[in-house]
């Protein structure tokens, strides 16, 4: 984990507009918002799976990247005033608290276009236009109304409301899910193309992690720590969000968290011993404080 985060920073930090270029303001932001924090699980799941599929980091970096920036994109819009209002993030100040909120919007307006910038250009993704268009349509979709951006809007939505549980495991899906399936899903189309069985796997793994990622992080809202998470925690039960707890409790989310796991890893043996980096970050998920 840590040396694919330090890989992760390193390929960022070199992807990323230098802040001395103009607009000043507006690059310095970007590169507060992205770099120097995270624990790069989306990267860290698009590594693991090159690994398993016979793929090298290297092959894959820009499409770590890619993904990586529209996540930060969603958080720094996440933590606007007018969606979760939020003044903590990876332990300093939101986008918009260091700077203010137009440039956070701006934060994100940029980001996720230089996703697809990378995805189409990026000279060490070494991909054929067709792969390249496929690994821009995926992250299209996973951060669309189908993905995050429709899970936040549910999630804005159910604010002060119940829901089914059912509905919660589709909001999660969305705005969670979608971009932890796209980390698998993305180097997978790097590879020679999988089988339709191995990509049905890979599917259902990450749905799983997927789900239980988010169930964790609506778990520790409730148990985490303010100085280990970097983010404040007791949010969402103040603003009445319909989270995994608040449901169901934090005895049932754990339990319906293992099993996802579970069933995460009983998918990972389609692979057998080449996905040990894969059942690695599973298993680093699951027990995760931050
Ligand atoms: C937080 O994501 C928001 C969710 C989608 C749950 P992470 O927990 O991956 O946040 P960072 O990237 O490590 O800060
Ligand atoms: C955020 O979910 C999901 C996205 C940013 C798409 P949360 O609102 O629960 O994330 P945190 O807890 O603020 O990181
Ligand atoms: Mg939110
Ligand atoms: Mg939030
Ligand atoms: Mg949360």
């Amino acid at each position: 984990m840590q040396a694919w985060r330090e890989r992760t920073e390193r390929a960022l930090d070199a992807r990323l507009p230098p802040a001395t270029d103009a607009p000043t303001r507006l690059h310095e932001a970007i590169r507060y918002s992205v770099l120097g924090g995270g624990k790069r699980i989306r990267p860290a799941l698009v590594f693991a799976t090159a690994l398993t599929l016979g793929l090298t980091e290297a092959d894959v970096e820009a499409v770590a990247c890619a993904i990586e920036v529209v996540h930060v994109y969603s958080l720094v819009h996440d933590d606007l005033p007018s969606m979760d209002d939020d003044d903590l993030r990876r332990g300093r100040p939101t986008c918009h608290k260091a700077f203010d909120e137009a440039t956070a919007l701006l934060v994100g307006d940029a980001l996720q276009p230089l996703a697809f910038q990378w995805l189409a250009r990026d000279p060490g993704l070494r991909a054929t236009p067709a792969v390249r268009l496929r690994l821009i349509e995926l992250l299209a979709v996973a951060s669309g109304t189908y993905g995050m951006a429709g899970g936040q809007a549910i999630d804005l939505q159910a604010q002060g409301r119940r829901l089914e549980l059912a509905q919660v495991d589709d909001m999660h899906a969305r705005k969670t899910g979608a971009l932890i399936s796209a980390s698998v899903l993305m180097p997978a189309e790097c590879a020679a193309r999988p089988d339709d069985a191995s990509h049905r796997v890979l599917r259902r793994f990450a749905a799983a992690i997927g789900l239980a990622f988010q169930i964790q992080d609506d778990l520790l809202d409730v148990l985490g720590d303010v100085g280990t998470l970097g983010k404040a925690t007791g949010a969402d039960q103040e603003r009445g969000k319909p989270t995994y707890p608040a449901l169901i409790g934090v005895a049932a989310s754990q339990a319906r968290m293992t099993r996802l796991h579970e069933e995460a890893l009983d998918e990972l043996s389609h692979f057998g011993e080449n996905a040990a980096p894969l059942r690695q970050l599973a298993g680093w998920l699951l027990s995760r404080s931050f």
